[in-house]
């Protein structure tokens, strides 16, 4: 299984700036072929993006969706709409969507599905605030982030992804310590288990995001149970990128 090294580009960039990440990226893709890159540019990006990426071995995806597939829904964007425009990742319940748009695991669980039912992969975030963690709810978190938001009736025998991403690490410069990554991992491996079975379970990337540069990244990608990156700051920059996607494991 390669390793998945995914960009965030968050509320970031502009029409010609992101064309222009996607085609360095794009561009040096070739070189970092061992691990597979995925970029989520904004919504009003993605179509330009995609005609950047056509042909290179990049991944679209989107940060976000509604679970429904039209409707009226106001400011919302869905995922057949997404699958429209050739995504092929979608980034659910990253903490940003839970802390500031109020994101239940209830809705990330509908959101998971509607990805799947369109042949999106979902890469559904999980991870711990620094309080729950400095009062040992680290296990009881991601547990609870898992089984609401992946409800093994309803998954099929699609792929997923997962992303342990610790609250307190994302755009900090704060990274989690390796062995805090690996107890983690292990948990979410765990949980998995219950939930979808061995096989699947071991199937699934669990990513680890939360201030991944190209200085720390060899050391993130090597941990054991760590299959791949979700990089946000460090994401907008194709050369930093480039470099995480290098230090992947072969
Ligand atoms: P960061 O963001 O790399 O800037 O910490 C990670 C993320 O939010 O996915």
């Amino acid at each position: 299984m390669r390793q998945l090294v995914a960009g965030n580009w968050k509320m970031h960039t502009s029409r010609d700036g992101a064309g222009a990440l996607a085609r360095a990226i794009a561009d040096g893709a070739t070189a970092a072929r061992h691990a597979e890159l995925a970029v989520c540019p904004p919504f009003p990006y993605l179509a330009s993006v995609a005609k950047v990426l056509a042909g290179s071995q990049v991944v679209l995806g989107a940060q976000d969706a509604h679970f429904e597939p039209s409707g009226a829904f106001t400011g919302e964007v869905s995922m057949a709409m997404l699958a429209d425009l050739g995504c092929k990742m979608v980034i659910v319940g990253h903490s940003e969507r839970r802390r500031l748009f109020f994101e239940s695991d209830e809705l990330i669980r509908r959101k998971v599905i509607a990805a799947l039912s369109h042949s999106i992969t979902p890469i559904v975030c999980v991870g711990e605030t620094e309080a729950e963690r400095e009062d040992g709810l680290t296990d009881a978190v991601l547990e609870r982030q898992l089984v609401g938001g992946l409800d093994p009736g309803e998954l099929g025998a699609r792929r997923f992804e997962v992303a342990y991403e610790p609250v307190w690490a994302i755009g900090t410069g704060r990274t989690a310590t390796p062995p805090m990554v690996a107890a983690a991992h292990r948990r979410i491996r765990e949980t998995l288990t219950k939930l979808v079975g061995r096989d699947r379970a071991s199937q699934t990337r669990i990513l680890y995001g939360g201030s991944v540069k190209p200085g720390n990244a060899a050391e993130l990608l090597a941990i054991d149970g760590v299959d791949g990156a979700l990089v946000g700051g460090a994401s907008l920059d194709a050369e930093s990128f480039l470099a995480i996607a290098a230090a992947a494991r072969r």
